[in-house]
């Protein structure tokens, strides 16, 4: 059939082209051809003119219906057409290969706390966490640093705006883990062997510091407890955590919740003591320790007269870098979201 220029043989037609359509291209040209401006409906339209003008409305209201099932036909075709090419697709994949998902692993930080944990528990610490927003008082005056005391400085803190508490004081984003020393005592269970690790948060920002980070304390209190004590814990924390050849060392400080306080040293990984250029002078700087000051007792209910005690509190990023082999350079890379920094570890 050549010319279906008629409205009684062109679904005839149609139906005889849409037999032979292999692809959805071949439905395109079919729509084409059929509905386009010059295809045969469109030219049917336009012949109109010729059309005496008795017989134009009829022919018209033809040709409109016509145009209409034209329509249907080839979507009717079109769909069939679809669906047959999504189930060749949905064969297609489902022979295709697996994707695995991937699977993340624990974060550094997260890895240093359970290592660090994991090396005070045989020695009875008790891991706790306290809350990493808290009271002034917590933070600062049970710690025996009065509310004008110059000391509190040190501890660049955030202040939380948020309504003041009339005996516990303002809100603060903990600056230190010795704000748990006071909450634990105050549960009232001696003796005390505590490891509180949390977040704390710090105004201060560059190569060694970040204003969020992590911190871990140990408090042991006790009857009998001495410096002896406090250097054997963190003699055996040294050994089990950076290796059997690393030693620490005590030099005097300042604290106001110590007496006497000392800052931590662990000898260089590298050079083990002699100096280079990371420790220069053979020693690095762990974090702070002392034996705890009588009136932190007291703020704790505990019976001087009877018990003593000893906390350090240091933080737990820095502690990890300086084991050999970690390598990092800048505590802010810990934090910098970056996965191909965070993939190494
Ligand atoms: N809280 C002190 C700090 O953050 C460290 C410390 C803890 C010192 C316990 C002595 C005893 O610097």
């Amino acid at each position: 059939m050549d010319n279906p220029n008629d409205i009684e043989n062109i679904k005839k037609y149609l139906s005889e082209k849409l037999e032979t359509v292999s692809s959805v291209d071949d439905i395109s040209k079919i729509r084409n051809e059929f509905l386009g401006k010059k295809g045969f409906i469109g030219k049917m339209l336009s012949d109109m003119r010729n059309i005496s003008s008795d017989q134009r409305k009829d022919y018209g209201a033809k040709l409109n219906l016509l145009k209409i099932e034209v329509e249907n036909m080839i979507d009717e075709y079109s769909g069939k057409f679809e669906n047959d090419k999504d189930s060749i697709y949905t064969e297609l994949y489902k022979s295709l290969p697996g994707r695995k998902p991937e699977i993340g692993h624990i974060n550094i930080i997260t890895q240093a706390i359970s290592e660090i944990t994991k090396v005070f528990a045989p020695l009875g610490f008790n891991r706790v966490r306290y809350p990493e927003i808290d009271r002034e008082y917590y933070v600062f005056e049970a710690l025996n640093m009065p509310e004008t005391h110059p000391a509190r400085d040190e501890w660049e803190t955030f202040f939380v705006d948020s309504p003041n508490d009339e005996k516990l004081g303002r809100l603060v984003i903990t600056p230190h883990t010795s704000s748990g020393q006071v909450r634990e005592m105050l549960k009232g269970e001696l003796p005390i062997r505590m490891l509180n690790i949390s977040r704390c948060g710090r105004r201060q920002i560059d190569v060694s510091h970040v204003p969020s980070f992590y911190q871990f304390e140990g408090l042991v209190i006790d009857e009998n407890i001495s410096t002896t004590h406090l250097i054997g814990v963190l003699d055996y924390f040294a050994k089990n955590f950076f290796g059997a050849d690393r030693e620490t060392r005590l030099r005097p400080y300042h604290f106001r919740f110590t007496e006497p306080s000392f800052e931590v040293d662990i000898n260089c990984g590298i050079c083990h003591g002699k100096g280079c250029k990371l420790c220069k002078g053979g020693w690095l700087e762990l974090g702070g320790a002392g034996m705890v000051h009588p009136n932190v007792l007291k703020a704790g209910g505990v019976d001087t007269e009877k018990y003593s005690g000893f906390a350090f509190g240091w933080g737990v990023e820095r502690t990890y870098m300086m084991k050999s082999g970690t390598k990092i350079d800048d505590i802010r890379n810990l934090f910098s979201n970056d996965l191909r920094f965070l993939e190494q570890f």
